[in-house]
């Protein structure tokens, strides 16, 4: 099978998004907003029962498109819509999905629009549950889980919280964003990089200094969190080795937190038995405090003197394994520059023994760490150049992985 590559996975995808009638349906009018917002045709079907809690001149506010009702499964172009809809469509998300949607989708029952199109649909189904705790773990419900789940079926959620009927417990529908990271993750699953394993590095170390100081870097982990979000549009298995940061993991991505460049080491030599790929988005501390206080250095005691010990390569570390098995197949590293950085870059393309180096002027206002947006060469081991202009990271990140997508295609 050719797998193809997936730039701006949502760009012109067409989204059908079912909503039933639960307290959640409001939180379906920011969904659609969001995809839309991402360049997604987003086709929406209320059940009567969602109709109660939100309009479809709420979603077509949104979308900019028509959104169904059972109105129209009686109207002139009936015959057509129910199978048309679900036929022009490359995913058919049901959020929120009820307890009694839920059962019907599993008994294949088709008595509305949302259900009939469900049911014609030969594109994948996601379904965002949202219910009261009793009804998501009542015996006929997880057993509806079951059988749909068997069939090949999707599901995002439910999450932990509070309901609207005051109790606490699972049952709730995820949140936008999140139903969005799943959304990305089953429209990715035949992309280039469909059956391999990228691990990914991403945030700056810290190296404790006392039990509340540490020595770190300026790095936000964008970068780093950005590659693992388009090797998932994109297919992958994607193991994300980070250090604390402010950002949360995309969807799919199995998260490794560590904090210290040993650990960091660690992990990475762990993770890449068997990996395809791995780049090394993370700012690793250089050099650590040659020893770290038990106790909390008080002021009283004067300034200290800090000593400071080189960390360990982890690059090199992993340019060093004899074993092949416990060497990626390609590697990919950055390389943070405030000069001369063609210059830096192609020597440590070479002394890390890299596939290819993304050089980063960090001198820039605009680029490296912190903002948005970075200004970066890819310099590959055949001595080939690639510069790039201002790009956002997301858009640096599709641009390293369709690379390395063409790299493992060949290999
Ligand atoms: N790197 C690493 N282990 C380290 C330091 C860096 O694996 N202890 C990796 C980074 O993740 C990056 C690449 O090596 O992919 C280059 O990192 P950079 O900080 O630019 O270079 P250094 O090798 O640390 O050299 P210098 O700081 O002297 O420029």
């Amino acid at each position: 099978m050719k797998y193809t590559f997936n730039m701006s996975l949502l760009n012109g995808k067409h989204i059908l998004l079912g909503v039933s009638g639960s307290i959640a349906a409001y939180k379906a009018a920011d969904l659609a907003s969001k995809l839309t917002q991402a360049g997604a045709l987003v086709d929406v079907i209320l059940t009567a029962a969602a109709e109660k809690f939100i309009t479809p001149l709420t979603f077509q506010s949104v979308t900019g498109r028509k959104a169904y009702t059972d109105a129209d499964l009686w109207g002139g172009q009936a015959h057509i819509l129910h199978v048309g809809l679900a036929h022009q469509t490359d995913l058919l998300v049901i959020a929120p999905c009820t307890a009694n949607t839920l059962a019907k989708l599993a008994h294949g029952l088709a008595d509305n629009l949302v259900t009939i199109t469900a049911l014609a649909a030969r594109c994948p189904i996601l379904l965002a549950p949202a219910m009261d705790v009793g009804m998501y773990s009542a015996p006929a419900t997880q057993a509806n889980v079951a059988a749909l789940t068997a069939r090949g079926v999707y599901f995002a959620g439910p999450g932990e919280g509070r309901m609207a009927s005051g109790l606490t417990g699972l049952g709730r529908m995820l949140e936008p964003a999140e139903l969005l990271g799943h959304i990305r993750l089953v429209l990715g699953k035949k992309g280039a990089l469909c059956g391999k394993r990228v691990v990914i590095t991403a945030g700056g170390t810290q190296e404790p200094l006392d039990p509340v100081r540490v020595l770190t870097n300026k790095s936000s982990g964008k970068q780093g969190y950005a590659l693992a979000q388009a090797a998932i549009d994109n297919g992958a298995d994607v193991v994300l080795i980070s250090t604390p940061t402010a950002l949360t993991p995309p969807v799919g991505a199995r998260l490794v937190a560590v904090q210290t460049a040993r650990q960091m080491l660690e992990a990475v030599l762990d993770e890449c038995r068997q990996a395809d790929a791995l780049i090394m988005a993370a700012a690793v501390a250089d050099f650590r405090p040659a020893q770290s206080a038990a106790d909390k250095l008080k002021k009283r005691d004067g300034i200290p003197q800090i000593k400071l010990e080189a960390t360990e390569d982890v690059l090199a570390a992993v340019a060093g394994q004899r074993s092949k098995t416990n060497r990626p197949g390609r590697v990919i590293g950055f390389a943070a520059e405030s000069r001369d950085l063609l210059k830096n870059a192609a020597e440590k393309l070479k002394s890390k023994k890299l596939d290819f180096i993304v050089a980063n002027d960090i001198s820039a206002e605009d680029a490296g760490f912190g903002v948005d947006t970075n200004r970066v060469t890819l310099l590959f081991a055949d001595g080939h150049n690639e510069p790039l202009p201002l790009m956002t990271k997301s858009e640096v990140a599709e641009v390293v992985i369709a690379r390395l997508a063409t790299m493992l295609e060949k290999d």
